[in-house]
Order: structure tokens, then sequence, then C-alpha cells
């Protein structure tokens, strides 16, 4: 008789101790942590909209100002990674980064394919700047010896690759900063550089007296979105909440006041 309790007792402890970790009685249930800081990958030369400033590794700018409000708004904690451009869309898919703020055109290419964007929170088109001394009048005046700088894998750098296999120029050079375009236009490398319309007004801002833009705005209109891993409707939602009352409340407004007035 004996035996055969214990039996029965071991049998009935296994059956408990198997339906407590099915419902998640240990941390390892994968229950999704309340308050993981969220990691917003970005590419930081992309003044007003994130840049850092003298070798200091602060990120400033639009979009951190807007993404730190939109977190303070729903209660999220953010932290931001700087990397190169052509690597925020992949850092979403292999769960390096969870939101991408970047001033990344939500319409371009198969980008909605690969990651969940948000509402548009600016807009934008391209442009051509050029050297002060410059005799070029627009983005259609350039000739097939012409070089042309902008940044890899943007619609600029998209832009001026096409220029390219179009044979209308005779290199579309993509760098993985837009300072290093903006250092080759200055020392003549290049002949033009194809930058997102408020980048440009930043940077003629501090040098008007070196360079110009010439022309009307060209390529596709831009919709600039925040963007997270595909699937994340929670958080898609929460971000967009979060800009929505940003718009309602003022704060929007007062950060387009400070970086771009
Ligand atoms: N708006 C352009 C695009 O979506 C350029 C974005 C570059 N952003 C940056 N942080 N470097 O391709």
């Amino acid at each position: 008789m004996k035996k055969k309790t214990l039996v029965l007792l071991l049998a009935l402890t296994m059956v408990f101790a198997f339906a407590l970790s099915a419902c998640g009685g240990s941390s390892e249930s994968g229950g999704e942590e309340e308050d993981a800081t969220l990691r917003v990958v970005t590419e930081a030369t992309f003044a007003p909209f994130e840049f850092t400033e003298d070798g200091d590794d602060e990120i400033k700018g639009f979009d951190v100002d807007m993404m730190n409000a939109i977190a303070e708004d729903q209660g999220l904690k953010i932290e931001f990674i700087n990397m190169e451009f052509d690597s925020l869309i992949p850092a979403l898919e292999s769960d390096q980064g969870d939101i991408i703020a970047a001033g990344m055109n939500k319409l371009a290419g198969d980008r909605a394919e690969k990651a969940d964007f948000g509402d548009t929170y600016f807009e934008s088109d391209l442009m051509l700047l050029v050297k002060s001394d410059s005799t070029l009048t627009s983005i259609d005046d350039v000739t097939p010896e012409m070089k042309l700088a902008s940044q890899i894998g943007t619609t600029g750098g998209d832009y001026v690759q096409a220029l390219e296999s179009d044979g209308k120029i005779a290199q579309g050079v993509v760098l993985n900063q837009w300072t290093d375009s903006y250092m080759q236009l200055q020392n003549g490398d290049v002949q033009g550089v194809v930058v997102d319309k408020p980048v440009g007004e930043a940077y003629l801002n501090a040098h008007s007296d070196i360079a110009k833009f010439v022309g009307e705005p060209f390529g596709d209109h831009e919709e600039f979105a925040y963007a997270v891993q595909k699937g994340n409707t929670e958080l898609l939602d929460k971000l967009n909440a979060g800009l929505a009352n940003m718009k309602e409340n003022g704060t929007y407004d007062e950060l387009v006041d400070k970086w771009f007035s």
C-alpha cells in the first residue's frame, strides 16, 4: 500500500510542477518585461534631425526630441544607438534595434516590406547643393563628366546612382556620412551633393558663403516616419498615439520652431 501512495504522491508532484511552469511561474516564460529600454537606431550626420557635435557622442536633433517626447507621453524608456544608415532596417530585422528614427522616407523602395512605419511626422524633397561659384542651375544641368555625392542607402544615394547608370554623370559617389559628402563638395572631388531639402538648408545656414542650392526640389516627395520591427503593432500604436498627442498639445510645433526656424 505504502509504495502505491509514494508513487501517486510523486506523480501528483510532477503534474503540479509542470502546471506551474506552463502558467508562467518563472521568468523564463518569456513574459515581456514592462520596463524594457527600447533601442532607437539612427544615423547621426543628418542635422537637424539627428547629429552629433565636435566629437561628442550625444545625439541631438528634431528626431531625438520627438522620440523623447513620444516616450514620455507613452511611458516608454528609450535609448539611441548610432549606426550607418543602410544598417538601420537590418538592425530591426535582426532584433538589434526596436525603433528607427532617422528622417527615413516610409514610401521609398521596399522599406515598408521589411519594417512597419508609423504616421508621417515630416515631409521633404531632394535638392542639389553646389559650391557657391558653381555654374550649375539645376539637377538637369549635370553633365557626363561630373560626380555627385549623397549618402549610401538613402533616396539621394539611389538618385545619384541612377544618374550614373543612365550615363548622365560619371559617378554617383555614395558615402556613409553626410559630412563626408559636404567635404568632397568643398574639396572639389564632386560637383554637387543630392540632399534632403531641410538638411541642405541646415548646412547652408552655417555655410552660405561656400555653398548654395540650385534649381527646384526633385525626386519623389518624401514622408518621414519612425519604424518598428515588422508586426510590432502594439509599439507602433503607442508611437502614433504619442505623435498625435504631441501635435495636439503643441509640443510638435515647438520642436519645429526649435529646429527649423
Ligand atoms: N530621407 C532620406 C531617405 O529616407 C535620407 C535619410 C537619411 N537619414 C539619416 N539619418 N542619415 O533615404
